[in-house]
């Protein structure tokens, strides 16, 4: 018999926020940092829209979302990659710049798809330690090496909340050698009032050795609709629009996120709604021994070291009344602690009432 060979991968798959229990209907999803007003009307007009010619590939070139971008944070549309989801853009990267050999530095806790991707093409995936769940300029240059092609850095990071302060993103791009790419993901960039902090893309917008990637998967709530960008030199792009999916961003996605740009109401709203949740979440897990990070993006990630329970039963108590929180065990391998979404208004009260049950017992 022929055997049909493959190769073979030493890679964990990417386990995404759970999002079902068995034998419960009506779940609160906290798992997934997914946006907790859900997306703008613009949108909602958008996606019902019965002239959207399902039946013709979209625009492979995002030309008006990219127009809209550029508007939008006052860059150059040439310089914009338009993604399904900033995954892709994360997974093109990797291909274009990483051999079999090649290093990619990431952060001990970060964001588990840049150590995916930099493996599945061969390359070395170099963790730098983080101190107290914050990523260390001083790790990273530590761990740099002949072979080191790309360092990959989501600011403010997904698990941990943390993030590198504007000053200390300028110190990690002055101390890097000059031509490694240095790769700032701003997913969360628009749920930061953090005075210390500067976007990536505000920060550098004209340099040849900085990658950025943004998201629509996040405060504008189009998660389903898989869609993101990347931002970087000319010459970056064009190589990138070389091995890119012909129509890697459909067309439902295009125009929902142009709408979705207009609405700056509904962003200040979830801005608003999040700091103001993330706060009073943070304050009142407090009251039980359970810590956070400083509020900065749309999650949490609790610390049960001093709570009077373990991490794993409380999960599993709010499981059981439906409430779906991120075990940071898979994939990050943080043990003891758990990743909470600010969710809508119902969402967070459901939670404190349901905590305020588990702990009364
Ligand atoms: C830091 C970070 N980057 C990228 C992504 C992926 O976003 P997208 O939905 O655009 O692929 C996520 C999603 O959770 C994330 O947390």
């Amino acid at each position: 018999m022929t055997t049909i060979r493959f190769k073979k991968f030493n890679i964990e798959a990417y386990k995404p926020g759970k999002s079902s229990i068995k034998k419960i209907k009506q779940i609160v999803k906290l798992s997934a940092n997914e946006s907790a007003l859900g997306v703008s009307s613009r949108v909602k007009k958008i996606v019902s829209n019965k002239s959207i010619k399902f039946f013709k590939y979209p625009d492979g070139k995002s030309t008006e979302l990219r127009n809209q971008i550029s508007k939008k944070f006052n860059c150059d549309k040439n310089k914009i990659i338009c993604g399904a989801g900033s995954d892709e853009i994360i997974q093109m990267l990797c291909q274009l710049f990483l051999k079999p050999q090649d290093e990619a530095i990431v952060p001990q806790f970060s964001f588990l798809m840049y150590r995916i991707y930099a493996k599945i093409v061969g390359a070395n995936v170099i963790f730098a330690k983080e101190k107290k769940f914050k990523v260390s300029v001083s790790e990273i240059i530590k761990k740099v090496s002949k072979k080191t092609k790309i360092v990959f850095l989501a600011n403010p990071n997904n698990p941990t909340g943390t993030y590198l302060t504007k000053l200390e993103l300028i110190e990690l791009r002055k101390k890097l050698r000059e031509n490694i790419l240095l790769v700032v993901d701003d997913a969360y960039a628009e749920y930061m009032k953090n005075r210390d902090y500067k976007s990536g893309l505000d920060l550098f917008k004209n340099k040849e050795n900085i990658f950025i990637l943004r998201t629509f998967s996040k405060i504008y709530g189009l998660s389903s609709l898989r869609i993101g960008w990347g931002y970087g030199s000319r010459r970056i792009i064009d190589a990138l629009n070389i091995i890119k999916p012909p129509f890697n961003v459909n067309e439902v996605a295009q125009k929902a996120a142009v709408e979705s740009l207009k609405d700056n109401k509904f962003v200040s709203r979830s801005i608003k709604h999040n700091i103001f949740y993330a706060t009073k979440l943070k304050d009142f897990l407090n009251n039980y021994n359970i810590s956070s990070n400083n509020v900065s993006a749309n999650f949490l990630l609790l610390d049960f070291a001093k709570c009077k329970f373990k991490a794993k039963y409380f999960y599993k108590k709010l499981k059981m009344k439906g409430i779906i929180l991120r075990s940071t065990e898979d994939g990050y391998k943080i043990k003891n602690m758990l990743r909470l979404t600010i969710g809508s208004k119902k969402e967070n009260l459901k939670f404190m009432k349901v905590t305020e049950s588990i702990f009364r017992k």
